[in-house]
């Protein structure tokens, strides 16, 4: 008999999940107008304060495609993007998104700044009370995909600084379903700490050492695994 009403009760969770999910297919022909500014692999920005979108959570691009529709999180550059796309166009279009591979860019700045951020990304600052990143975006940085948390691996550093900088003035407020925890969080990381955060993230996974050049800027050697991790800046 338990055993029967757990399986009534997966049978249906399975039943709505389906009934949630986008269709890749339908989003790809949605978006190739988001390529102009997103590029056409969702991971190569126009301009760095653009972020990727490739690989990202589904769960977390519908949440931030409605805000961005319901101009709750206001972005000019992409005024009438989302006009007349039905709830299910935006559930496809994160679907699609979803099903790309992500891209890692190479992780920028001194060693000093990096190995700070990271200190922060996994352990945090206890006394300014700033939680561990980790915890919710994952030590790798590919986020908590059931529980619409996002990917920030590989996502452009100005990109990063811009969203932490929102969050810490109370600007962005996307968080509002999750308690304000982005905003709780962000609020006493300094200009230093969030620059160094938003380079380090650029760069996530962060090679193991042996594998970048070390001291001076990290630089990536070969690649890691199911990620696309392009080969470092110029130099
Ligand atoms: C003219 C440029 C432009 C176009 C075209 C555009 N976007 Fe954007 N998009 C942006 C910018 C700029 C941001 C980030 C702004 C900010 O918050 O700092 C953004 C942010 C986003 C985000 C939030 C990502 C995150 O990590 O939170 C999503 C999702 C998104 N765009 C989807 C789309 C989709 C889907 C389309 C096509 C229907 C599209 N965009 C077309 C410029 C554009
Ligand atoms: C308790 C969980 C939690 C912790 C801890 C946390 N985050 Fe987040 N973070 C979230 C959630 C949830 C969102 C999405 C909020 C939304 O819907 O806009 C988010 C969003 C973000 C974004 C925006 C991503 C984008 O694509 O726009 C950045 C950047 C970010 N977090 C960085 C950090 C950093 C850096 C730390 C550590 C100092 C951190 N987060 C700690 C839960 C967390």
């Amino acid at each position: 008999m338990q055993v029967r009403n757990w399986l009534v009760a997966l049978s249906l969770l399975l039943a709505s999940a389906a009934q949630g999910a986008g269709d890749p297919a339908a989003g790809k022909i949605l978006s190739l107008i988001c390529a102009a500014c997103h590029g056409m692999d969702g991971a190569t920005s126009l301009l760095p304060t653009y972020p990727h979108l490739a690989g990202q959570s589904e769960k977390y691009l519908l949440q931030q495609l409605q805000s961005i529709q319901s101009n709750e999180r206001q972005i000019l550059e992409m005024t009438g993007q989302l006009f007349g796309k039905s709830p299910q166009d935006l559930e496809n279009i994160a679907a699609y998104y979803a099903s790309l591979p992500g891209k890692v860019l190479a992780a920028d700045g001194d060693a000093e700044a990096l190995a700070k951020a990271q200190a922060i990304y996994r352990g945090g600052v206890l006394e300014r009370g700033i939680p561990a990143c980790a915890a919710c975006h994952s030590p790798a940085g590919e986020g908590n995909a059931p529980a619409g948390f996002p990917r920030l691996s590989g996502q452009p550093a100005p990109y990063t600084v811009a969203q932490l900088k929102a969050f810490r003035a109370g600007q962005r407020t996307t968080d509002e379903g999750y308690g304000g925890m982005m905003r709780d969080t962000a609020r006493s990381l300094t200009d230093g700490e969030i620059d160094a955060l938003a380079l380090y993230l650029q760069g996530l996974p962060v090679p193991q050492p042996g594998s970048f050049a070390w001291p001076g800027r990290f630089q990536f050697s070969a690649s890691a695994g199911a990620e696309d991790v392009q080969a470092g800046a110029a130099d």
